[in-house]
């Protein structure tokens, strides 16, 4: 739906967040009866206790519908008022049609255009500013911006390296174009992005795609599952991450003594505290909720902005840093007043 007399340009505001978590809990304890790890392995090394792991009928635009509908409802926006559908994940339903296409027929957002974006774990900021862009040149007026994954589906449950630190999840935000000059409460007011695609091979599903398609023959060694280097990702998405917070404060005209809650994603709980270190802020300030869910890749930031919402933890008129960085490498900062 197009708006007839698009304003020359609007910002954009998120009027409400939603997120569903699938019910099944998985712990350390649980995995340490098929892998060679241990609950005290897994807390000290990532901070999480337990994750999420979707039924096997529920896809990834299952969880993402839900989390949607319950953004709408907190914005108290109906599905036919939406005209933006964008979703960040890496666990599509299906190659094509799009995982939006599907959240679109569940929740009935038939006014909407959809689209799928890829960006790993920074997918949900970098969709974030793409509806914003479509907002603020008055092109659309009311977005759904979700990031879910069901990742329990790439991994393998062999390694202990990767299978401890990922769940499966859901979160959404709508977000509304609003004429400049007017409050409005959830401001996005900048958002800062970066790729460098000479690490490609750091953090990868290698299988699956055109590159490299599951055959009979290369099954066995389970291409279609996350391979990473741990040290070599903690290492950049520290520095990265910092860099990123810095040049959205910046790009928002503010400093680090202005941020009253980062909002980062939620990957290790020792990679936050470094970031929290090097912005000199302290913990208090940091949302974590990675002990219940680890890592949800492009779900992580919209469930925690959701529960830091719904738990109060964050206040209308506060400055809310948000930052992501994932495969690609990619890495994304939005600073919000809340
Ligand atoms: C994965 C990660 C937790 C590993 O922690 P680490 O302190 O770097 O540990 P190392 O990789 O040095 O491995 C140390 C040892 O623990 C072992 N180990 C790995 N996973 C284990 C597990 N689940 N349980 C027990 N031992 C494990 C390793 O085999 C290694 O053993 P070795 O010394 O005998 O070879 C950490 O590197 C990390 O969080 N990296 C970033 C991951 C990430 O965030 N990815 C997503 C980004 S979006």
């Amino acid at each position: 739906m197009l708006t007839p007399n698009p304003p020359p340009t609007c910002v954009s505001s998120i009027i409400g967040t939603g997120s569903y978590m699938p019910e099944k809990i998985l712990t350390n304890d649980d995995l340490s009866k098929f892998v060679e790890t241990s609950d005290e392995w897994i807390t000290s090394r990532t901070g999480i206790r337990e994750r999420r792991i979707a039924a096997d009928d529920q896809a990834t635009s299952d969880l993402a519908a839900e989390a949607a509908r319950r953004a709408m409802t907190a914005a108290g926006v109906q599905p036919e008022e939406i005209d933006l559908i964008v979703i960040a994940t890496v666990t599509p339903d299906m190659l094509f049609p799009s995982t939006a296409c599907f959240v679109q027929k569940k929740i009935g957002a038939n006014n909407a255009v959809c689209f799928d974006i890829s960006a790993a774990c920074s997918g949900f900021l970098y969709a974030l500013q793409i509806a914003r862009h479509f907002l603020n040149a008055g092109t659309r007026t009311t977005a759904l911006v979700i990031g879910a994954e069901k990742l329990s589906t790439l991994i393998n449950w062999r390694d202990r390296n990767t299978c401890v630190l990922f769940g499966d999840g859901a979160g959404a935000v709508v977000i509304r174009a609003v004429e400049p000059g007017v409050a409005a409460p959830g401001r996005v007011l900048s958002t800062v992005m970066g790729s460098d695609g000479t690490l490609t091979d750091v953090l990868k599903v290698p299988g699956g795609g055109s590159a490299c398609p599951i055959t009979s023959d290369n099954i066995a060694s389970r291409p279609n599952t996350i391979h990473m280097e741990g040290r070599e990702t903690f290492k950049h998405a520290v520095t990265r991450m910092c860099q990123a917070s810095e040049q959205a404060l910046a790009a928002a005209g503010l400093t680090k003594a202005d941020i009253d809650m980062v909002i980062p994603h939620q990957a290790n709980a020792r990679i936050i505290s470094a970031i929290a270190d090097r912005l000199g802020l302290p913990m208090e300030k940091t949302f974590m909720n990675l002990d219940k869910y680890g890592n949800t890749s492009a779900a992580t930031i919209p469930v925690a902005l959701d529960e830091a919402h719904r738990q109060g933890k964050i206040k209308r008129g506060d400055v809310v840093l948000l930052v992501a960085f994932g495969g690609g490498f990619t890495w994304a900062s939005s600073v919000v007043r809340w």
